[in-house]
C-alpha cells in the first residue's frame, strides 16, 4: 500500500512540510500574482534577426503517446493529444519523442520522422496550431518543438549502447534485487553508426523545418543513446573518454544543422543533467534502493564519481555552455533515468505496478528538480530554460511555478503528466490563478503502466490519463489490464 505524501490544500500546507524536510519550494500565494508570473512572454532571439516569442511562460512537456502507425505517422490518439495541448493554453508545445531511424524507436508506435511521415505530421502540427488559434484567437505566438531522438539502450529493434555500463547490461530495467542478470552484452554502436547518426539526426532537422516546426530538441536525457553517450568515460575513441569527445555528437549535429539546413531553426536540448544510479526493488516490502555499485562510478552524467548518490554538475554546467555556443537557445532540464530510477526524472505518489515505492518524499525530487534548474539558469541567464518536476505538485503547481519564474530560477514551467491529466491547466491558471484540484494528476502511474504494456496487437498499447481521460484511456486501461493477466496466467501454465 503506497503512502499518501501529498495531503496539501493550501500553499501553507505544503510550506510546513517543506520546512520539515529541510527542502526549499517557493510559492506565490496570490491569484493575480500568479496570473501576472505566468502570463509573461519569453522572447527568444536567434541570429540574422530572426527571433521567437512564446506568449506566455507555460509549456507542455514532451509526453510519449505509444500510438503512432506503424510506419511512424501520428495516429488518431497522437492528433487528438495535440489537438487538446493546443486548445489547453501553453505557449510553447514540446512535441514527443520522434526517432531519426527505425531502429532507434522505443516501441513499434513511437513518432518517427522520414520522408513517408513528413506530410501526417505537418498535417498534425498544422492542426494542433489551429486548435490553438481557435480558443485564443490567433498562433502567432504559439512556438511548437520537436524532440528528436534515437533510443539506444531501450530501442525495441534491438539494444545499441554506448559504451558496456557494469549494471544496465545486466539489468537495463528496474526488477527484484536478486532477480537473474542479463548475460548477453548488449551490441556497443560503433564509431560509424554513431558518424552516420549524426546525419540522420540532421536529414530529421531539415524534414522538421520542412513539415514547420519552429524548432528541434536533441533528446539527451533518460538513459537514451545520446544521453547515455554524455557519460561514455570508458569507450575508446571519437565520443567517448573526454567530456570533448563526449559532448562531439551533439555539437556536430548543432554544426551541421546550421550549416546545411539554416540558422532559423530554434535549437533546443532536453538535457538529463544528473543520471543518478539503478534502482532495484525488494519483494519483501516494495521497497526501492540503489544496486550495489562499483567505486569510482564512471557511469552516470553529472553525478559524483566517489559517491554517485550526489550530484556533481561541473561537467553539464561546461556541456550546457558549449551548446549555447553552438546555437541551443532552449533548455528543457530532466534528470534520471525512468527504466531504472523513475523517482528522480518523475517524482510520484504510487509506483507503477511491481515498482518501487518513492524511496524519498516526493517533494525532496521536485525540490531537486527546482534546484538544479536554479543553478544552471544563474549561471546562464539569457539561456531559457525550461523546468520539470511540476505535476506532482497538483493544484499547488502553479503557485511553485509563479515562484521560480518571480526568483529568476526558470524561464518557462513546464508540466507533463499535469498536462495528460488536465490539457487546459495553462487556460485556468492564466484566467483564474487557480486549478481545479479535481482535475490535477495525482501521479499514480497509470500512463507508466501504460506505456510498459506490450502484448497488444501492434506490440504496445497507446498511453494517457485513464483517471482523468476515461473517453480517451478507460477502455484502453480495462483492454491492458485483461491483456497483462492473461500474460501472467501463461507464464503460470507449464
Ligand atoms: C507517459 C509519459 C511519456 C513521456 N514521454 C516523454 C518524451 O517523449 N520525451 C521526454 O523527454 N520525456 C518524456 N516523459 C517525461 C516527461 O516529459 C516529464 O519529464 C516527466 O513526466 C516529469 O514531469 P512531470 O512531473 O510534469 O510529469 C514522459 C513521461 C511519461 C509519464
Amino acid at each position: 500500500m503506497s503512502k499518501h505524501y501529498f495531503t496539501y490544500k493550501t500553499p501553507d500546507d505544503l510550506r510546513r512540510d517543506a520546512e520539515g524536510l529541510g527542502v526549499d519550494v517557493p510559492l506565490v500565494d496570490d491569484r493575480e500574482e500568479i496570473k501576472r508570473w505566468l502570463a509573461k512572454p519569453v522572447d527568444i532571439l536567434g541570429e540574422d534577426g530572426k527571433s521567437w516569442r512564446i506568449g506566455n511562460s507555460l509549456a507542455t512537456h514532451p509526453m510519449e503517446g505509444c500510438d503512432s502507425e506503424p510506419d511512424g505517422r501520428p495516429g488518431e490518439l497522437t492528433l487528438r493529444r495535440y489537438l487538446r495541448f493546443g486548445a489547453g493554453g501553453a505557449k510553447l508545445i514540446w512535441f514527443e519523442a520522434c526517432a531519426v531511424v527505425e531502429a532507434g524507436r522505443a516501441n513499434p508506435r513511437q513518432l518517427w520522422i522520414h520522408a513517408g511521415s513528413a506530410a501526417a505530421l505537418e498535417k498534425l502540427l498544422a492542426d494542433c496550431r489551429r486548435a490553438h488559434a481557435r480558443e485564443f484567437g490567433s498562433r502567432a505566438d504559439l512556438v511548437s518543438v520537436l524532440q528528436l531522438t534515437h533510443s539506444g539502450r531501450y530501442s525495441y529493434h534491438g539494444q545499441h549502447v554506448a559504451y558496456a555500463h557494469p549494471l544496465l547490461d545486466a539489468h537495463p530495467y528496474t526488477n527484484l534485487a536478486n532477480s537473474t542478470p542479463r548475460n548477453t552484452p548488449p551490441h556497443v554502436a560503433s564509431e560509424e553508426y554513431l558518424a552516420t547518426l549524426e546525419d540522420r539526426f540532421v536529414e530529421a532537422a531539415r524534414l522538421a523545418r520542412e513539415v514547420g516546426f519552429d524548432g528541434i530538441d536533441l533528446k539527451m536525457t533518460h538513459g537514451y543513446l545520446l544521453s547515455e553517450i554524455l557519460s561514455a568515460r570508458t569507450r575508446p575513441g571519437a565520443y567517448g573518454g573526454s567530456l570533448e569527445n563526449r559532448a562531439r555528437l551533439a555539437l556536430n549535429v548543432f554544426r551541421k544543422i546550421r550549416e546545411r539546413v539554416g540558422k532559423d531553426l530554434l535549437l533546443a536540448v532536453r538535457l538529463g543533467v544528473y543520471d543518478g544510479v539503478p534502482y532495484a526493488v525488494s519483494l519483501a516490502d516494495q521497497s526501492g534502493a540503489p544496486r550495489p555499485f562499483p567505486n569510482p562510478y564512471l557511469y552516470g552524467f553529472g553525478v559524483n564519481p566517489e559517491n554517485p548518490l550526489e550530484m556533481d554538475l561541473a561537467e553539464p554546467l561546461e556541456f550546457i555552455g558549449w551548446l549555447q555556443q553552438a546555437g541551443v537557445k532552449l533548455l528543457n532540464v530532466s534528470m534520471g533515468n525512468p527504466y531504472v530510477n523513475p523517482h528522480i526524472g518523475r517524482p510520484y505518489e504510487k509506483p507503477n505496478e511491481g515498482l518501487y515505492e518513492a524511496p524519498e518524499h516526493p517533494l525532496v525530487g521536485v525540490a531537486r528538480h527546482f534546484r538544479v534548474t536554479a543553478e544552471i539558469q544563474r549561471t546562464y541567464p539569457d539561456l531559457a530554460v525550461v523546468g520539470t518536476g511540476y505535476s506532482w505538485l497538483q493544484h499547488l503547481m502553479i503557485h511553485a511555478g509563479a515562484a521560480n519564474l518571480k526568483l529568476g530560477r526558470v524561464t518557462l514551467v513546464g508540466v507533463g503528466r499535469g498536462a495528460l491529466a488536465y490539457p487546459e491547466f495553462a487556460r485556468d491558471a492564466l484566467t483564474r490563478g487557480e486549478l481545479d484540484p479535481l482535475r490535477t494528476c495525482k501521479t499514480l502511474s497509470y500512463c507508466t503502466y501504460l506505456m510498459r504494456q506490450k502484448k497488444h496487437p501492434l506490440g504496445q498499447f497507446p498511453t494517457g490519463c485513464p483517471p482523468f481521460d476515461k473517453v480517451g484511456y478507460g477502455q484502453v486501461m480495462k483492454e491492458a489490464r485483461h491483456a497483462a493477466r492473461e500474460q501472467k496466467a501463461a507464464s503460470r501454465t507449464p
